[in-house]
């Protein structure tokens, strides 16, 4: 029998042949090194299996960098971003002394330097610049465009670099980057190891020499047809900066990607409560909504959706939308299905990430349960 709906679903075979392919590809470049950004998913199952395949973690609060500890992540592997950590999350990663610090403000760097003194620790730290570089992905999405929040303007970074080395407890290692997330066009890319050539070129004049460049994440993947590419092209990404950037000697070059890591290993599955006739339209309403997948009605992005109860070519249109009290709460609208009744199961593709750790309990809602193919084998019907 198959547990109560709505929940996740995860295939763990599939996980294991994307970090098989980033193990792989990356083994041809020792300097690379490949740290799963923890937001995308923190579900323990998952993380087991990251863990194995060797990857450090990258992680925005202190509750991730325990998360990342607890699941036997090693802390030499742990990078830390956001523009607002406290005391509290800052004391918590000195004591544990993870990798690196990505620091976003002068403020900041200041507070890391105090506490790590007060505990009698030297803080690793990387500056996150702001590289002002475009990511064709959505507006929600972006970050390293001048006007976003994220990171230390290019225009201030040699100053902040010279702070941090008059800094008694923090010991500077290098620049970290994070242009957006969900990016397909490799162009981006390109153009940010462009920029990076050019403030190493600018720093080494000044006679800085960092030995860790990290390059964020943000790899994209295919939502409109994940069963043509479950796998991103790791490839081609790493190519590119394997290619493009000019490095010095002993550089280490390091990527936090979390969406191409699990977001096709992931299923949102519900049921079809009701199918309700309106006067031009033709409702779906699934036991599923925006408080398990909020990827929609924030971002407007797409999901692939399929009736798994029905194998009929007989299609019709249906929005598909959940039970929420929230015009956004719609899935996806005019979506061609197989004839659709209450009680079916209705799969919502590539929610692996972003989809359990965003979801809520608005509307006094229980968070989704999660399996994965080792609990219960497809298909689910
Ligand atoms: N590094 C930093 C500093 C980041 O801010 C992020 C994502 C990543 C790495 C990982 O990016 P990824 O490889 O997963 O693209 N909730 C949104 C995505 C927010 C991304 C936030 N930062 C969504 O559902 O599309």
């Amino acid at each position: 029998m198959l547990p109560r709906t709505p929940f996740y679903y995860y295939d763990t075979a599939l996980l294991q042949a994307t970090l098989d392919a980033i193990t792989s590809t990356v083994a041809a470049y020792p300097h690379f090194h490949v740290h799963y950004a923890l937001k995308a998913n923190a579900n323990p199952k998952l993380l087991r299996l990251i863990q194995q395949a060797g990857l450090g973690v990258d992680c925005v609060s202190g509750g991730e960098v325990q998360v990342g500890i607890d699941n036997g992540f090693d802390a030499a592997k742990i990078v830390y971003a956001g523009v607002g950590k406290s005391n509290e999350e800052i004391l918590l990663a000195l004591q544990h002394d993870i990798f690196c610090f990505n620091v976003e403000s002068v403020p900041e760097l200041e507070v890391i330097n105090e506490l790590a003194e007060q505990v009698g620790k030297v803080a690793n730290v990387c500056l996150r610049i702001n590289p002002d570089v475009e990511a064709h992905t959505h507006a929600h999405i972006v970050t390293g465009k001048a006007e976003n929040k994220f990171g230390i303007a290019l225009g201030d970074m040699m100053h902040v670099i010279d702070l941090a080395k008059t800094l008694s407890h923090i010991r500077f290692l290098g620049l970290h980057f994070h242009i957006g997330s969900q990016i397909t066009d490799m162009q981006d890319y390109l153009d940010l190891c462009e920029r990076v050539n050019d403030i190493q070129d600018h720093l080494n004049e000044e006679g800085v020499y960092p030995s860790v460049i990290n390059v964020g994440g943000g790899l994209g993947i295919d939502y409109h047809d994940p069963d043509k590419h479950p796998i991103p092209d790791f490839k081609t990404y790493f190519g590119i900066f394997a290619d493009h950037l000019h490095l010095r000697d002993g550089q280490s070059v390091h990527f936090e990607l979390g969406r191409s890591i699990v977001a096709q290993c992931g299923t949102l599955i519900a049921r079809v409560l009701y199918v309700k006739q309106a006067e031009s339209k033709q409702f779906a309403i699934i036991d599923a909504g925006m408080t398990e997948l909020i990827r929609p009605a924030l971002y407007q992005a797409h999901h692939q959706i399929q009736n798994i109860s029905s194998q009929s070519i007989d299609y019709q249109i249906y929005d598909v939308v959940g039970p929420i009290c929230e015009s956004s709460d719609v899935f996806d609208r005019d979506v061609l299905l197989p004839p659709i009744k209450r009680g079916d199961l209705i799969a919502i593709r590539s929610a692996g990430a972003y989809g359990e750790t965003m979801a809520s309990t608005y509307n006094c809602r229980k968070l989704p349960a999660s399996y994965t193919t080792e609990d219960f084998p497809l298909p689910l019907t």
